[in-house]
C-alpha cells in the first residue's frame, strides 16, 4: 500500500535531491528544460519592462532569459546550492531563497510569475499557484511547464518502459507525491481554482541530445529527483538491461553518431483578472 501523503517528507526528499544535483544540473538535466524557456516566457508575456519572478529557478536560466528580453527578473528556489550556481551565473538577477508555497514577497509585486518544471516538485502545487496569484498584479500572467505524459514524451517513455521490462518502477522508497497535477486538464483546473482567468495549456516539442542511451540515463541519474531515485534503486544487472533496452528502442533517433530524443512539455498559463 502506498504511504500517506506527507508534505514535509516530500519537501525534505526534494530538497536533499536538488541540493545534491545542483553542481551538475546545468550540464545534465538542464539540457531537457532549457528548450522550453522561450515558450514559457511568451506564455507569461514577458517583455521589456516586465517585472518577473522565476519560481523554483534552479540555476536561473529562465530569469536570465527574461532579463535578455529587457525584463527585471527575480529568481526564487529553496535550494541554497542551486542559488549559489544561479548567483555565480548571473549577477544581474536578484536570487532569493524561499519556498514556492510561501513566497517572501508582498501582494501584487510582479507582472509575471513563471516556473519551468518546478511546480510539480512542490508538495502542494495548488498552494504554489495561490501564492503566484497573490504576488501578481492585476492583469499579470502566470505560466508554468511540466512534462507531457509518456505517450507524448519519448525520452520519459523509453526510460519508464525499459524499467518496467527489466527492473521495478516502484523500487525507490520515495515519499508519495500529492498527486492530482499531472494532466493538462488537472493543471488548467488548478489554475482556475487559484483564481486565474484565460487559463490555457499547449504542448511544446523539443529534442534532448545525448551521445548514447547511457548518456541519457546518466543525465537523469545525476540531474533529477524522483527519476534519479528510481534509476539508483535498480539492481546493477537490471540497470545494464535497462540501458540496452533504451539503446535498442532509441536507435530510430540516431543523429550524427548521437541520439536526439524527442521530449515534450505542456505549458499552462493564466491571467490575474
Ligand atoms: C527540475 S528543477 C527546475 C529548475 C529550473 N526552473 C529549470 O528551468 O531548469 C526543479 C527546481 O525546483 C526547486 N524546488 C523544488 N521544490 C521547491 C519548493 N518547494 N520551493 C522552491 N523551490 C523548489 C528545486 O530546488 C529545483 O531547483
Amino acid at each position: 500500500m502506498a504511504a500517506a501523503f506527507d508534505p514535509e517528507a516530500v519537501r525534505a526528499f526534494e530538497h536533499a535531491r536538488w541540493q545534491r544535483a545542483a553542481a551538475v544540473y546545468g550540464e545534465t538535466f538542464a539540457g531537457a528544460t532549457r528548450p522550453f524557456i522561450e515558450a514559457l516566457l511568451d506564455a507569461a508575456r514577458v517583455a521589456s519592462g516586465t517585472s518577473m519572478l522565476d519560481v523554483a529557478c534552479g540555476p536561473g536560466f529562465v530569469a536570465s532569459g527574461g532579463r535578455a528580453r529587457g525584463a527585471t527578473a527575480w529568481g526564487l528556489d529553496f535550494s541554497p546550492a542551486m542559488l549559489a550556481v544561479a548567483r555565480a551565473r548571473d549577477e544581474a538577477v536578484q536570487f532569493d531563497v524561499g519556498d514556492a508555497e510561501a513566497l517572501p514577497y508582498a501582494d501584487a509585486t510582479f507582472d509575471a510569475v513563471v516556473a519551468n518544471f518546478g511546480i510539480h516538485h512542490v508538495p502542494r502545487p495548488p498552494l504554489a499557484l495561490c501564492e503566484a496569484h497573490r504576488v501578481l498584479r492585476r492583469g499579470g500572467c502566470v505560466a508554468f511547464s511540466f512534462w507531457a505524459e509518456p505517450a507524448e514524451n519519448v525520452a520519459w517513455r523509453l526510460v519508464f518502459d525499459a524499467v518496467a521490462r527489466h527492473g521495478d518502477r516502484t523500487a525507490a522508497q520515495t515519499p508519495s507525491p500529492g498527486g492530482g497535477f499531472a494532466t493538462t486538464a488537472q493543471c488548467a483546473e488548478a489554475l482556475r481554482e487559484a483564481g486565474f482567468a484565460d487559463c490555457t495549456t499547449h504542448l511544446v516539442r523539443a529534442t534532448w541530445r545525448h551521445r548514447d542511451a547511457e548518456g541519457l540515463v546518466a543525465a537523469l541519474r545525476a540531474g533529477t529527483a524522483r527519476m534519479a531515485a528510481m534509476i539508483e534503486a535498480q539492481p546493477p544487472d537490471a540497470l545494464v538491461a535497462i540501458v540496452a533496452d533504451i539503446a535498442a528502442n532509441a536507435a530510430g533517433y540516431g543523429d550524427s553518431g548521437a541520439i536526439a530524443v524527442p521530449i515534450a512539455a505542456v505549458i499552462a498559463s493564466g491571467v490575474k483578472s
